[in-house]
């Protein structure tokens, strides 16, 4: 008998990619993903398993506890908490949302999740909840400083989800991984929207003077972490998930438009990002001591990401001729 995992979120991009993961190494087990399907949430993403017995998709919030409630009946060995608000950018024009799904939602499934038998609740979290961090890479003791509302709410929803652990002992693992790439990234974010502006000769707009550095994470890698944590983790533990592959934006970008073979002229310097974050770095060597280690060999993986928007355009151009028009109005005309 397999096991039941819930994901929730499972229809946004590391979801996404969580599922198809496990369903592909463990298909013997059950998976339900519970998604509100907000703009970021897209059925497309997840095509190719809709039909499997083996996996079912519920629509509903996270923050209703009816909904809630009721999966938990059919008690789940696993859950995986992805579901989230997640664009920084969105976060410092109207963080209501970022409240309402990150803390909010998430204290709802924590309530479902103490009066459950599951045997594993692994909060996925993020590497913003240190801040800014100008030198030397960011180990799980360190101070938590987040400077942004998507980061401040993270921040409450891992700190509620441990203090479950120390107050009720639900057996949490949480995980603070670094920036994600790979495929089905909704395009509001760096990588995806610089390939797919290239893709149709829009500029690329380039916040500030380009200098910020990021630790860039294969998706798939970071689905390998969550794996082992689910077998091998210790309850209440934090582990970091980095990449190790650390790059200012401007290389990153130059890195985008080389592979296209397309010139450094389509990028535009815009107006900084308030609060925008110099640096993010890891040490992820209490996860490496578990025995994970990053798989991907990170130019072949960039170059297989770019090729896949190269071509699925079926997949973003739904999206960019959609609602995403508005919201790239607001952030990007007169910046
Ligand atoms: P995403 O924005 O692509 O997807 C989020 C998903 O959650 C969507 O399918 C959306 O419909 C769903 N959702 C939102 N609100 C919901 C609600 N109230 N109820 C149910 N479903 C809801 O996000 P992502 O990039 O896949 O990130 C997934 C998780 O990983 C988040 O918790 C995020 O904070 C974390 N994370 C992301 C990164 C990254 O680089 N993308 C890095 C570290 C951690
Ligand atoms: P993003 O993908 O939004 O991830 P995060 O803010 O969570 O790290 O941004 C990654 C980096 O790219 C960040 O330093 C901001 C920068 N950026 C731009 O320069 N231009 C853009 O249009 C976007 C969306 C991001």
């Amino acid at each position: 008998m397999g096991r039941k995992i819930l994901v929730t979120g499972g229809a946004g991009f590391i979801g996404s990619n969580f599922i198809h993961y496990w369903m592909k190494k463990y298909p013997e087990d059950r998976v339900v993903n519970l998604d509100k399907l907000t703009y970021a949430g897209n059925l497309d993403n997840l095509k190719d398993v809709a039909d499997n017995p083996g996996y079912k998709f519920v629509k509903g919030d996270i923050s209703d506890p009816e909904v809630v409630g009721e999966l938990f009946r059919d008690r789940p060995d696993v859950v995986v908490h992805f579901a989230a608000e997640t664009h920084v950018d969105r976060s410092i024009g109207n963080p209501d949302d970022f409240i309402r799904t990150d803390i909010y939602g998430t204290y709802v499934l924590l309530e479902a999740a103490r009066n459950s038998e599951v045997g594993c609740f692994i909060q996925i979290s993020t590497d913003e909840v240190y801040g800014s961090v100008e030198e030397g890479f960011s180990r799980e003791t360190d101070t938590l400083l987040p400077r942004n509302p998507y980061a401040a709410s993270k921040t409450g929803a891992e700190r509620l989800a441990y203090s479950y652990f120390a107050t009720y002992g639900l057996p949490v693992i949480i995980t603070r991984a670094s920036n994600n790439f790979g495929p089905y990234q909704y395009p509001e974010k760096v990588i995806p929207l610089f390939v797919t502006n290239a893709l149709d000769d829009i500029p690329l707009p380039l916040y500030g003077d380009g200098l910020n550095i990021r630790d860039w994470l294969f998706v798939d890698d970071h689905c390998s972490g969550i794996d082992l944590l689910i077998h091998r983790g210790e309850k209440g533990e934090v582990y970091n998930v980095g990449g190790g592959n650390l790059l200012n934006n401007r290389e990153l970008t130059g890195r985008i438009l080389d592979y296209l073979g397309l010139p450094e002229t389509l990028i535009r310097r815009v107006k900084d990002r308030e609060g925008h974050d110099r640096r993010y770095a890891l040490d992820s060597s209490k996860l490496k001591e578990l025995g994970w280690s990053p798989a991907a060999d990170f130019e072949s993986e960039m170059n297989a990401t770019i090729d896949w928007y190269r071509n699925n355009r079926w997949w973003w151009e739904k999206i960019k001729s959609g609602d995403f028009k508005k919201y790239y109005r607001e952030q990007y005309e007169n910046r």
